[in-house]
């Protein structure tokens, strides 16, 4: 069997944003990653990768997120062809702006559209969410919501799933810098504490709703003043060097807040897009790696759509 070639992207996506450690994700504009596939008669074949970071992607169907997402799909659809896939990243693994998470989220959206259609959005989240756990060593669908349904998205709860989607303001400019470090998630989340104090709590909830409440009703300045993390980031900041200094730059040149994008080692700098500070913003932070002669790449980008087709 051979089939039409269906193209999808799947955008990058940041979570955590403060206080909703596995919980908050926003999806950006861009980068995005771009995935071909179409069926074959039986099994998964990995025939191209490339991209950033694409050196280090398996081609192995059993250990790759697109791979193993798609498989879920089918078998959640009772399909019983396979698929050729042709990857090409947008953005490099061990980013912290949900490169595995656009590849889990892809390759499941992918495989859906080969089957007819035939799940809910929900489901084919938890087929992302699925590959996530095998790669990453723990479930979270913080990446994966937001890639699959862009905007902002909130996750009450994974047993069962309820994931709520949010139109950010338009105006939420957001500015990425990504130094040459590589953050695995999985070692990411072996330094967090294994429980929190009722003080960070009550931080935490505090702050988590009122930036839901900032996202709803556009006030920048609410969503600046709510990410906030007593927990997760002061437990990674050893993960990426310069990260406090980076964030200070980024703050003191016009950013509404700077905190570190899903498990790092990103940098994400929230802005007012009807300002035009965005580029400098990116210039300054990057500065603070090439300085220290660190490579490090940017992006001036803004809210976007979940995985669609091409
Ligand atoms: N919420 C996850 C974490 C996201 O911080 O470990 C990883 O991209």
């Amino acid at each position: 069997m051979s089939d039409e070639w269906v193209r999808i992207a799947a955008p990058a996506t940041t979570s955590n944003i403060g206080p909703g450690f596995d919980t908050f994700g926003l999806a950006m504009n861009e980068p995005s990653d771009i995935l071909e596939g179409r069926k074959i008669d039986s099994g998964f074949k990995i025939t191209e990768v490339s991209g950033p970071g694409s050196e280090g992607i398996p081609t192995d169907p059993k250990i790759n997120s697109v791979t193993i997402a798609a498989e879920q799909v089918l078998k959640r659809c009772g399909c019983d062809f396979g698929i050729e896939l042709k990857i090409k990243k947008g953005v490099r693994p061990c980013s912290g702006m949900g490169s595995s998470g656009a590849s889990a989220a892809g390759g499941a959206f992918l495989a859906n559209i080969l089957c007819g259609g035939k799940l809910s959005l929900n489901e084919i989240i938890l087929c992302a969410a699925h590959a996530e756990d095998v790669i990453s060593g723990g479930l979270h669908a913080d990446n994966v919501s937001p890639c699959i349904l862009g905007g902002f998205t909130i996750i009450r709860s994974y047993e069962p799933f309820e994931v709520t989607r949010i139109e950010p303001p338009k105006d939420l400019g957001m500015v990425v810098a990504l130094p040459d470090i590589m953050v695995a998630t999985s070692d990411a989340r072996k330094v967090l504490p294994r429980e929190v104090s009722i003080k960070d709590l009550v931080f935490h909830i505090g702050n988590a709703s009122t930036l839901v409440y900032g996202m709803m009703s556009g006030d920048l300045g609410v969503i600046s003043r709510s990410v906030k993390d007593a927990v997760f980031e002061p437990a990674r900041t050893k993960l990426v060097p310069f990260l406090k200094e980076a964030e200070k730059e980024a703050v003191s040149n016009g950013a509404l807040v700077s905190f570190m994008g899903g498990s790092g080692p990103c940098i994400m700098s929230f802005y007012d897009a009807n300002t035009d500070i965005g580029n400098n913003i990116a210039e300054k932070v990057k500065a603070v790696y090439t300085d220290n002669n660190i490579k490090c790449d940017t992006w001036v980008t803004r809210p976007g759509t979940g995985c669609k087709r091409i």
